[in-house]
């Protein structure tokens, strides 16, 4: 995969004039056990500015990824490799799953299901991104069916035409 050549690519380079204080080993363990809240900004809809993803439940296993303007509803996030995934206080782990594009949708949900989800994201100065070899083409939140804002993935192959209960965030690791 183009993606994660590029990133061992980067690793490579920057393990190669790190300090050598600093072992990979230790710093990656940092990254994978650090919680964070991730909450929207950068929205043109002030009321999706501003809002915490918290796991809302729709099945056994299978929650859609809703937003409140209440941090204490945030689900707590961390980053494993390239996976995101969420302590939901289960002894089982939850991983975030972007729904496949196999639709022909503009844009799909973002899930948070039991696993370790779906992999190709990264942390870029804080806001997380998915892989765009994926076809992402950003973030976006939908005032909908659970009576509240939710999080879905663009879709970049297929132009969106954004509807106006819509708007594009972006998403930014809040460190606990
Ligand atoms: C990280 O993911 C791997 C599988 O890729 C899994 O074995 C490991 O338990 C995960 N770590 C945590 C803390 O869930």
């Amino acid at each position: 995969m183009k993606f994660l050549t590029s990133l061992t690519t980067t690793l490579l380079a920057t393990a190669a004039t790190a300090s050598p204080l600093i072992s990979r080993t230790s710093s990656s363990e940092a990254i994978t056990t650090k919680k964070f809240h991730l909450k929207t900004t950068a929205s043109d809809a002030s009321a999706h500015n501003n809002l915490y993803v918290y796991a809302y439940h729709t099945g056994a296993g299978l929650n859609d990824a809703v937003l409140s303007a209440n941090a204490d509803d945030a689900s707590k996030a961390f980053v494993n490799g390239t996976n995101v995934q969420f302590d939901l206080g289960t002894p089982f782990p939850w991983g975030v799953n972007m729904v496949g594009a196999t639709n022909y949708g503009a844009w799909q949900p973002v899930q948070i299901n039991t696993g370790y989800g779906t992999s190709g994201f990264e942390l870029d100065n804080a806001h997380l991104k998915w892989s765009e070899q994926n076809g992402f083409g950003g973030w976006l939140v939908c005032d909908w069916v659970h009576n509240a804002p939710q999080l879905f993935y663009l879709y970049e192959p297929i132009k969106a035409d954004v509807p106006s209960s819509c708007s594009k965030v972006e998403l930014q690791a809040v460190y606990l």
